[in-house]
């Protein structure tokens, strides 16, 4: 039995592509493993708080040293790594914005991403701490960034959701993008049905 975290970024209700991709992956994940559990984070609708100055003397003191600010400062974080360390799976709709991730997905890796919770750095340098997890991202795209193509330089979105997460010791991650949506209703069309068909596809092999 497998706990999964389902989370979406998109601020938009339901003409939000990445969003209704999400939600059909995770009614065909119930469908075929309908022991598995689910939680539900919506970081389009309810963003989480950004860090500030007691949040960061927080993350880098130990717990009986907070002061009451600082305490209240790390909470939300807190929460927020219990909820991703007790999944074994994670699927993140997430679009792309200005060719890279929306605020509000960096306000929340900003919260998990955290010393001694989700990675350690000593004199050997950087280690992730979260291991054997498999994440599926799903995106949606307005234009389309193919390898071998000029445009492929500009999708700073997938080359740091590899890292971040790599970062913090994630490495069994799938992409599925919904690309060209701006390209007209055939294009749009065509790039759901090929979402669709890979989401199935990776529900399938679990
Ligand atoms: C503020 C904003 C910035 C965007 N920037 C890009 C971009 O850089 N590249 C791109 O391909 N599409 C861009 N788009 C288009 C979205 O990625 C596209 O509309 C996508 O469907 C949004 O996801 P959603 O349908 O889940 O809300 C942008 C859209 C918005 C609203």
């Amino acid at each position: 039995m497998a706990h999964i975290l389902h989370l979406d970024a998109s601020p938009r209700g339901d003409r939000s592509v990445s969003r209704t991709l999400s939600k059909e992956f995770i009614a065909n994940w119930k469908a075929t493993h309908p022991s598995d559990t689910v939680t539900y984070r919506d970081l389009g609708h309810h963003p989480v708080p950004l860090i500030d100055e007691p949040w960061i003397a927080a993350a880098y003191s130990a717990p009986d040293q907070y002061t009451p600010e600082q305490a209240a400062a790390i909470r939300p974080s807190n929460e927020l790594v219990d909820e991703f360390l007790a999944a074994d799976r994670y699927v993140f709709s997430i679009p792309m914005y200005n060719f890279s991730i929306p605020a509000n997905f960096k306000a929340y890796l900003d919260q998990i991403v955290r010393p001694g919770r989700t990675f350690s750095v000593d004199e050997t340098g950087y280690k992730g701490l979260v291991h054997n997890k498999k994440m599926t991202i799903i995106t949606a795209r307005g234009g389309t960034y193919p390898e071998g193509t000029p445009t492929h330089a500009y999708d700073l979105q997938t080359p740091y959701l590899k890292l971040i997460f790599g970062f913090i010791g994630i490495v069994e991650i799938d992409f599925v993008h919904a690309d060209g949506l701006a390209f007209g209703d055939d294009a749009r069309d065509l790039a759901i049905t090929n979402a669709q068909f890979a989401l199935k596809t990776a529900v399938a092999q679990g």
